[in-house]
């Protein structure tokens, strides 16, 4: 049976406030949308996810998910259950349909997995918390309370058998449902309840924004990742190392500038991001990157990490080689170094060894880095 999730994110983000709706805005480098279709697409059991947005929001979802897998791009309409309509007709006549917020981006997938363990005997399956706070109704004033006892918090994704979910929208001429389960219930349909997650919170005002983002840092786990270089010496100096000029007598061959500090580092970020290398990202056969000062090459990976809602913590170098000396210049090299990362000086170290003039080093061929570095992405 086909799986398919219906991420809904035609909404205006009206409560939330601000320029962009919030279903586009990033926490964490990556935009809710990309994170509520990232939760879906990671899960095993579905098999294709569509989304919903608005009829002038399409630049911002391609944007948002750039790179993602993801069925169709659907324009959905003035209500949720519109948009839900709307999602409905990109997907097949039968199976199995979850409906999840683009608001919602953090879902595990053990709830995804219960949802669908519940529609073996009923037409729908949602989510739900009990309430914990004392409920009342007013305005300024307390006018009534009213009894918890009974009373469920309704969470997304909701699944459904497609053909139950169509029947109950074609039935439905509520515009004001906020959600599928409630025009299930409504067609008379049976909607079973499994447990919901707090993880499941759907983001509405600026404080549910900032509590994500904060929990999106915490979220963070760490990658280290190796780089390493060689380049060996041709013509006359002076040399480009750590992002410095050095004078030396020899120069260094190389399609670049032959920085082998900053290669390696490079290799070393690209490398604890699982970006590949350093040759995919600037191919020594293109000729833009013929004489190119390799800062651009590490600014770049540095960006990488960071587009992904990543920090760099630290970078280690180790230059190998018989001359030049690197003591002299390894302020100055790690100075530009953390310069060009953006990260303080501490995070970043130069190191040297000579390898006992044994090797291509020790012969004076040319000069190796390798480097290591520790960054937190998210997990
Ligand atoms: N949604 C939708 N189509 C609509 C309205 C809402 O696809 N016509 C989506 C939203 O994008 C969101 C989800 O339904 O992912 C839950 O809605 P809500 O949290 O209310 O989001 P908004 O309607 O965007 O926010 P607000 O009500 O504050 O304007
Ligand atoms: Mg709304």
């Amino acid at each position: 049976m086909t799986i398919t999730a219906l991420i809904v994110a035609a909404g205006s983000g009206s409560r939330m406030g601000g320029d962009t709706p919030k279903q586009f805005r990033p926490i964490g480098g990556t935009a809710l949308l990309a994170r509520a279709v990232d939760a879906m697409t990671s899960h095993p059991a579905i098999d294709a996810v569509h989304v919903v947005v608005g009829p002038d929001q399409r630049a911002l979802a391609e944007a948002a998910l750039a790179g993602r897998d993801v069925g169709s791009i659907v324009t959905g309409g003035a209500t949720r259950a519109d948009s839900v309509r709307a999602g409905l007709a990109a997907i097949g006549e039968d199976g199995i349909v979850l409906v999840h917020d683009a608001a919602r981006p953090f879902c595990p997938p053990a709830v995804i997995d219960r949802l669908i363990a519940a529609l073996k005997d009923a037409d729908g399956a949602v989510p739900v918390l009990a309430v914990a706070d004392t409920l009342a109704t007013g305005r300024g004033k307390l006018d009534a309370m009213v009894a918890r006892d009974g009373l469920l918090r309704v969470q997304t994704p909701q699944a459904f058998h497609v053909e139950d979910l169509r029947y109950a929208l074609g039935q439905s001429g509520k515009a004001s449902a906020t959600d599928e389960s409630s025009v299930m219930v409504a067609a008379g349909l049976k909607v079973a309840t499994v447990e919901g997650d707090a993880m499941l919170e759907k983001i509405t005002t600026a404080d549910d924004f900032a509590r994500a983002e904060a929990l999106a840092a915490g979220r963070l786990v760490v990658r280290t990742g190796m780089g390493f270089d060689v380049h060996a010496f041709e013509g006359d100096g002076p040399i480009m190392m750590g992002g410095i000029e050095i004078a030396h007598e020899r120069g260094l061959a190389g399609h670049s500038d032959a920085d082998v500090v900053l290669h390696a580092i490079t290799d070393a970020l690209l490398g604890a991001a699982g970006e590949g290398d350093i040759g995919q990202h600037f191919p020594p056969s293109d000729p833009q990157w013929k004489g190119a000062s390799s800062d651009r090459f590490l600014a770049h990976a540095a960006a990488l990490v960071r587009g992904r809602g990543g920090l760099i913590d630290h970078v280690d170098c180790t230059v190998i080689c018989e001359a030049p000396k690197v003591g002299p210049h390894r302020e100055a090299m790690r100075a530009r170094v953390a310069e060009i990362l953006v990260i303080p000086l501490p995070a970043v170290s130069i190191k040297a060894t000579t390898t006992e003039r044994l090797g291509f080093t020790g012969r004076g061929e040319g000069i190796a880095a390798q480097a290591i570095a520790t960054v937190r992405l998210p997990g």
